[in-house]
């Protein structure tokens, strides 16, 4: 019974957090990089070790010192003003938390959220995000080290709808799509027509329309948005709780 209570309050205390970060995130506008925060908190995880994976250990400097990581110190920071306001939430939640109201209040799917991710205090060893510069047997590498497949591959690169790439941090610049701050299916249908002097093409977002697997869903996200939100819905929540038992 006392576990319930506790259970109902940290659900109330999530809903609050949750309001403070669409408050903090639209007066910031910095939807793409809490987005980004939230994946790479997530991304290391390895299904075989069950290590990684979203446990809130990216706030350590170990971890947000990796050079995939670069720029993140700012979205850690101000998660740091939310958590002072909702100590009992964890970062590990607060983090994913912050993902998935990134994507709503751009226009994107609603994620199912499920609190109770606990923290971790040790960082994985550097390398296990994916490197920008390489292809679709690199994605696949990764992605199926998270426990991932094809699909989650494609759709989840569908975060590129949102943001751009720095110099300063990861040597490339530039945006994805006309529009960065609105979570659509612009990334795909920006794909398909190839090379563009003003957009922004990764080797690994060009790896998506040469890999033929990959390309099949790239053409159904382009052309229909509706199918990319619902899958993206899923598999953002997989990613979510990679290696999370939920008690
Ligand atoms: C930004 C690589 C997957 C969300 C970036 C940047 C790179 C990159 C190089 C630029 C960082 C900077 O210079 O600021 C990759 C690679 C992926 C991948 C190689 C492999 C598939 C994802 C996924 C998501 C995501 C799965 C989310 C679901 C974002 C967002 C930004 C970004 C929102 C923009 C950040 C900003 O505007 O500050 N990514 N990414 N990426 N990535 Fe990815």
């Amino acid at each position: 019974m006392a576990k319930a209570i506790a259970d109902a309050e940290y659900v109330k205390e999530i809903e609050k957090a949750r309001r403070d970060l669409r408050a903090l995130i639209s007066n910031r506008n910095c939807a793409p990089l809490m987005l980004r925060l939230a994946w790479h908190d997530a991304g290391t995880y390895d299904v075989k070790t069950r290590t990684g994976g979203p446990n809130g250990s990216i706030r350590n400097a170990q971890e947000l010192n990796h050079a995939a990581n670069k720029g993140l110190e700012t979205a850690v920071a101000f998660c740091e003003e939310v958590k002072a306001k909702h100590p009992n939430v964890s970062y590990a939640d607060l983090y994913q938390l912050a993902g998935v109201v990134a994507v709503e209040i751009t226009g994107g799917p609603t994620i199912d959220f499920v609190p109770g991710r606990k923290d971790a205090l040790e960082s994985p060893a550097e390398g296990r995000l994916p490197d920008a510069k390489q292809g679709a047997s690199h994605l696949r590498e990764i992605f199926y080290r998270m426990g991932l497949g094809d699909k989650d591959i494609v759709v989840l690169s569908g975060g590129h709808t949102l943001g751009k790439a720095h110099r300063d941090r990861s040597n490339f610049e530039g945006q994805w799509t006309k529009d960065p701050l609105k979570f659509d299916n612009s990334y795909f249908v920006e794909l398909l027509k190839g090379e563009s002097k003003d957009l922004l093409k990764l080797p690994t977002d060009k790896a998506l329309v040469e890999d033929p697997i990959f390309r099949n869903y790239v053409e159904l996200y382009a052309k229909d948005e509706d199918a990319f939100f619902s899958d993206y819905a899923t598999s953002h929540k997989k990613l979510s709780e990679l290696g999370f038992i939920f008690k």
